[in-house]
């Protein structure tokens, strides 16, 4: 377990000491500022210490400590030495996500689910809701893949993908994934396999996007038949539970292509905006992709199985008749308990490169997101693939 020490408190600047005494222990260490995650400090390996660009005595990290922290948080790796020897690494908050592999489950030949998240509007919560929902779904021990599948490519960039090494003088180059680290390949040539996903934390797996995957649409619309490769591969990886595809919005065909490749729909909606005017496009667009599934697998009943609900303002009289409306309209499928609408969470966690649940362990919006995925769970009834 990841232990925290609060940049306010009093005796900061003396427990630091004991802070590098967990780290040398080989403990992963948050450091926070009220409430929030905003570096950490961990134990030195040879990949980070090969991409650290600074270095601090324990005197010097103690008399300019804000400006330590402060570029930690920028993506700056500090290796921090005593004696002249390295005891520890201050970098960006993610460094204390968990690493090692979880013995949770063990797999065997079984087919991940894959889940793909949905909606036609733009800017409901999607992308998200993916990150947050698939990070406590890896934190319940489901071995989970997310995969960006639009060219905005929104999650990669939440979760720092797109980053590469930071300069000398400790500045991040935002840099666009290569091509071959998305699932173009796998998309559009029958032949060629996922490409090796990234790591980001225990049990989570992320393969990321670009905005060059768009050049996959063209080829989509002239052979249709590649609209099923993604959907044969991910059923291949029995090394996963669960696979999560963030969808573009629209009803282009990338977002055709996202759904096909699943078992699952979830829509994901907010009240506050269009994205109930167009339910029922919503509900067309996944009636073509089942229609193309089942033209393999007959059996196959690819469908919506939860609208999850984000985004919300309760006090606001709209934002009721909202989630009226839609229990209204899908007495099928089990609507969500509602995410609140928490601006600043949500841009800080982006800001960060975490999960909501990483960043803010504590804040409210972590319930939510937790009863969520309980029903996100219940919906798809997913503890018989745990199990
Ligand atoms: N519950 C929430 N409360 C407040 N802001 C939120 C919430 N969920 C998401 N947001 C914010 O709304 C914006 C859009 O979110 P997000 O990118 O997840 O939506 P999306 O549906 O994936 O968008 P797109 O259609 O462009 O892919 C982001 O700035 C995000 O921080
Ligand atoms: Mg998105």
């Amino acid at each position: 377990m990841p232990t925290s020490l609060n940049v306010n408190s009093a005796d900061f600047r003396t427990r630091l000491s004991e802070l590098l005494g967990q780290v040398r222990g080989g403990a992963a260490v948050t450091v926070m500022q009220w409430d929030r995650a905003i570096a950490a400090a961990v134990p030195p390996s040879r990949e980070l210490l090969a991409r650290a660009s600074e270095q601090a005595t324990l005197t010097e990290l103690r008399q300019n400590l804000r400006s330590y922290l402060n570029r930690a948080a920028q993506h700056t790796l500090v290796v921090v030495t005593e004696h002249g020897r390295p005891t520890a690494i201050l970098g960006p908050t993610h460094l204390a996500l968990p690493h090692h592999a979880s013995p949770i489950l063990t797999g065997g030949q079984r087919m991940p689910r894959v889940v793909t998240f949905y909606n036609q509007a733009g800017g409901v919560g999607k992308t998200s809701l993916s990150r947050d929902i698939a990070y406590l779904l890896s934190r319940r021990g489901f071995r989970t893949l997310l995969i960006d599948h639009d060219p905005q490519a929104s999650l990669t960039m939440f979760l720092g993908l797109h980053l590469t090494s930071e300069s000398a003088d400790g500045t991040v180059r935002a840099a666009d994934l290569p091509l071959a680290h998305t699932v173009y390949a796998a998309i559009t040539d029958e032949e060629a396999a996922l490409p090796q996903p990234t790591r980001i934390s225990d049990s989570l797996d992320i393969i990321g996007s670009t905005s060059k995957l768009s050049r996959a649409s063209a080829l989509l619309m002239n052979e249709r038949d590649l609209l099923l490769n993604l959907r044969r591969k991910l059923h291949a990886r029995s090394d996963y539970d669960v696979v999560i595809i963030d969808a573009p919005p629209g009803r282009e065909v990338l977002a055709l292509n996202a759904l096909i490749a699943a078992d699952d729909v979830v829509v994901v909606t907010s009240t506050n905006s269009k994205s109930l005017d167009n339910l029922h496009n919503v509900l067309e667009v996944v009636d073509n992709a089942r229609s193309a599934v089942q033209a393999v697998e007959p059996e196959h009943d690819l469908a919506v199985r939860l609208f999850a609900v984000t985004q919300f303002t309760p006090n606001q009289r709209h934002d009721q008749e909202s989630l009226e409306y839609l229990q209204n309209f899908s007495q099928a499928v089990p609507v969500s308990t509602p995410v609140r609408f928490r601006s600043a969470v949500f841009k800080d966690a982006q800001l960060y490169h975490l999960p909501v649940p990483a960043y803010l362990p504590r804040n409210p919006a972590v319930q939510e997101l937790e009863t969520l995925t309980d029903e996100f769970v219940q919906a798809l009834n997913l503890r018989a693939v745990a199990s």
